[in-house]
């Protein structure tokens, strides 16, 4: 972290409750959320954009936060993998990766669940090669994806 001088101040509303913490402004939007404001739910990959695990949403847009400058989150609406669920109950697609074992060691999870809400907000009729085309950008090490896979189906069956 730099000297304060150099900090900056981002406000932002973070899974629907404002926030407002000092940073310098190309601390990346995951190192924000985690070491700065405190919520480690959001988890760290590779590091370099190309996992999925970081994966927040901007404004509805679902983009990897560990390429994201924190200064970019000013006055945005983020959301995270705990603003999927209510305190007192899952989301359906949460239950569905307990259910189907589409979480192994978690790495990816918070970053496959808020890429796999995105894609079931659109409400439409999920197929396999649908889910496979939108969560590409999300890697996993440990499940060969299939159980991931039927996660979404059994909550897009859920929602319906
Ligand atoms: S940790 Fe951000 S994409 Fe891998
Ligand atoms: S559950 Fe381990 S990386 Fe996906």
């Amino acid at each position: 972290m730099s000297e304060e001088g150099e900090l900056t101040t981002i406000r932002c509303t973070i899974d629907g409750s404002p926030h407002e913490h000092r940073c310098h402004p190309l601390t990346s939007a995951l190192d924000f959320l985690r070491y700065v404001a405190g919520l480690t739910a959001t988890k760290e990959g590779c590091k370099e954009g190309e996992c999925g695990a970081c994966a927040i949403t901007l404004d509805g847009v679902v983009v990897n936060s560990c390429v994201v400058p924190a200064a970019h989150l000013q006055g945005r609406r983020v959301g995270t993998v705990l603003g999927l669920s209510r305190p007192d109950e899952l989301s359906a697609l949460q239950k569905a990766f307990l259910e189907c074992g589409g979480a192994q060691c978690g790495i990816c999870t918070p970053g496959m669940l808020v890429t796999g809400a995105r894609l079931l907000e659109e409400g439409e009729r999920l197929t396999e090669a649908r889910i496979r085309e939108h969560m590409a950008g999300n890697l996993c090490r440990c499940t060969g994806y299939g159980k991931i896979v039927e996660s979404l189906l059994r909550a897009s069956e859920e929602e319906r």
